[in-house]
């Protein structure tokens, strides 16, 4: 409950807590790692051996919650299903025997395309129970994304739908190492192909009974790939140690209690929705909304009204489309269920916070976190005052700072590297098959680089500024430059691509992509909407330059290196900086 916004040096004050996160500097004091530990797992449950689906979904199976909904999901259609805790244990248990008998085994890598149906969730456990290794993917990706990630990880079996599989079919070819194509929407009209089974035919057969493999809490639980400036996609991996950090946080970042309905709007294809989407919530016991449908404000303050929901954990791209539709929109429902607010991805503007606190009387908390991290790091939490444009503080136990390009700690008020001192349970464990980009993440004296900069105030709080890469942020979508500029080489009429992220008001950035054309090509408007369908279809719908500028060549150093800095800086109309190793 908001107690009073103060404008000068802006604060917005809350009402004590009681339950959570009760006093920020005390638990900080007395935190350990392994008192978390002792409090998720059942006390005969030495954690030698372990398993993130057991204690998320099987223990709540076994308890009073049993037959508490922990999963309500709605389609785009309208089409509403819950599942229970114990519904939700035999579905999974039915699934990993399933994938078992498609040959299956611990520390294979199973991918996951689909849309946010529940076999997507019941998937997602499936492979955890057998020591899979999952791999979410976004519905929106195009064939060379899917492509990519196959590859990379080397994929035995992928879950997908009819539909979405036509969007690999161009691509199967180059992925000799996958095996079986798991088809969700089968129905008799299609024919299977060579690598194809049925989903529903092969769950009929299976046992609904299987017990959860016990893991090495180091072994890995997911991979999901996220972009750097140079390169591919790297597959950022995850164990199932990770499951201390999920379970803390939620219950002390978002606040969640038992009584609580819970909606995370991210999808599973981002980290923020594998974590805080199933995990975080589940190791909670908490129940949590899933919608399968596409941005709507209308449909998402229903949503709230007829759910109930309680706690909300969203984007600041989102919060800023709702802010757009209006106010009057709001008066139409009654969204007085809603208790605590999150945010997550991008930067989350001060007028966002103070339009929250006026329309739905709620300070939104932002929390601060990567794919890498695992868990969310940097946050404001419901016992402390929020300074709004702020990330908040460190999560209790961990320690982090700004530092300079040695590692040297920089004191209150100076920008510098945003950095993380390693040892929290969910920290990155391995770049899939790639052992120089991981190390390279602790190249600064030991420190975790998150490639941000920001820096403290005098009371701790920390201040996001921005990437001291070119990575570009597209409604809280890292996408990296490479690989729009890669995909934009592959269309016949580029010659030469740089891609820059352009300051936008509702997405934060978009993408723009300077071009040079081949020989024979004529600038026109129909080239520019080609291209940027092009880029949509191999790539991924978020993935493509809403702007593209021709030009006749771009900023190079004498090495070859297109300078997108200086892109960027003529495109902003900023100072170019040190130009001395520019081409001519
Ligand atoms: O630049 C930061 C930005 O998103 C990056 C991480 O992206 P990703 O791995 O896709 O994970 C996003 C969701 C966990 C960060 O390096 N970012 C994330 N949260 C914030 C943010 N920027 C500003 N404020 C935030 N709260």
């Amino acid at each position: 409950m908001v107690t009073g916004v103060m404008k000068s040096g802006e604060i917005i004050n809350k009402a004590p807590v009681v339950t959570g996160l009760v006093n920020y500097e005390q638990a900080g004091k007395e935190f350990s790692w392994e008192a978390v530990k002792k409090e998720l797992f059942l006390p005969d449950n030495p954690a030698k051996k372990a398993n993130i689906a057991y204690e998320a979904i099987d223990k709540h199976a076994q308890s009073w919650r049993k037959n508490k909904v922990a999963l309500y999901w709605e389609g785009p259609d309208g089409t509403r299903q819950k599942y229970t805790f114990l519904e939700l244990k035999n579905l999974s248990d039915k699934c990993a025997n399933m994938l078992r008998s498609i040959g299956v085994k611990k520390g294979d890598r199973v991918f996951i395309f689909l849309p946010r149906l529940p076999e997507l969730y019941i998937s997602i456990i499936a492979i955890a129970k057998l020591g899979a290794i999952a791999g979410p993917m976004f519905s929106a990706f195009g064939p060379d994304a899917v492509r990519d990630r196959l590859q990379n990880s080397e994929a035995k079996v992928l879950i997908t739908t009819q539909e979405l599989k036509e969007r690999v079919d161009t691509v199967l070819w180059e992925l000799p190492k996958l095996e079986r194509i798991v088809l969700v929407d089968y129905r008799k009209e299609y024919e299977l192909e060579e690598k194809d089974v049925c989903y529903a035919t092969l769950m009929k057969d299976a046992s609904d009974k299987f017990e959860a493999v016990g893991l090495e809490l180091e072994d890995p639980l997911y991979i999901l790939y996220t972009s750097g400036t140079t390169g591919k996609s790297k597959g950022i991996t995850h164990v199932h140690y990770d499951m201390i950090s999920y379970y803390i946080t939620t219950k002390w970042v978002l606040d969640l209690r038992d009584e609580d309905i819970y909606w995370c709007t991210a999808d599973p294809g981002w980290v923020t929705g594998t974590v805080y989407g199933l995990w975080g919530p589940w190791l909670n016991g908490v129940s949590s909304y899933i919608y399968d449908g596409r941005f709507d404000a209308a449909k998402w303050y229903e949503i709230i009204q007829t759910y109930k929901i309680t706690v909300w954990y969203t984007a600041p791209t989102a919060l800023r489309m709702l802010m757009k539709a209006g106010d009057d929109l709001i008066k139409k429902y009654d969204l007085t269920s809603l208790r605590y607010i999150c945010s997550v991805g991008e930067p989350l503007n001060p007028e966002v916070i103070r339009w929250g606190v006026k329309v739905y009387q709620l300070p939104i908390h932002d929390t601060w976190w990567q794919t890498e991290t695992g868990a969310i790091m940097i946050a404001n939490y419901p016992c402390l005052p929020i300074k709004p444009g702020s990330m908040g503080k460190p999560f209790p136990g961990t320690k982090a700072a700004i530092i300079d390009g040695k590692g040297n700690e920089l004191p209150a008020g100076q920008h510098g590297l945003l950095a993380l001192q390693p040892g929290w349970p969910s920290m990155l464990r391995a770049v899939w098959g790639d052992e120089k980009r991981f190390r390279e993440y602790f190249s600064i004296n030991g420190w975790y680089a998150t490639g941000d900069t920001a820096y403290k105030d005098e009371d701790g709080y920390f201040w996001f500024v921005g990437r001291a890469d070119d990575v570009i942020n597209t409604s809280g979508h890292r996408v990296g430059p490479f690989e729009v500029e890669s995909a934009l080489l592959e269309h016949r009429a580029v010659a030469e691509a740089g891609v820059i992220g352009k300051p936008d008001v509702e997405r934060g950035e978009i993408i723009k992509a300077f071009v040079v054309l081949r020989e024979g090509f004529a600038i026109s408007k129909a080239l520019e909407e080609e291209i940027k369908v092009f880029i949509k279809h191999r790539l991924a719908a978020h993935a493509y330059p809403r702007e593209i500028e021709f030009c006749g060549n771009l900023p190079k150093t004498r090495s070859g290196k297109i300078m997108r800095r200086l892109l960027k800086a003529r495109d902003l109309g900023l100072p170019t900086g040190d130009i001395s190793t520019l081409e001519d």
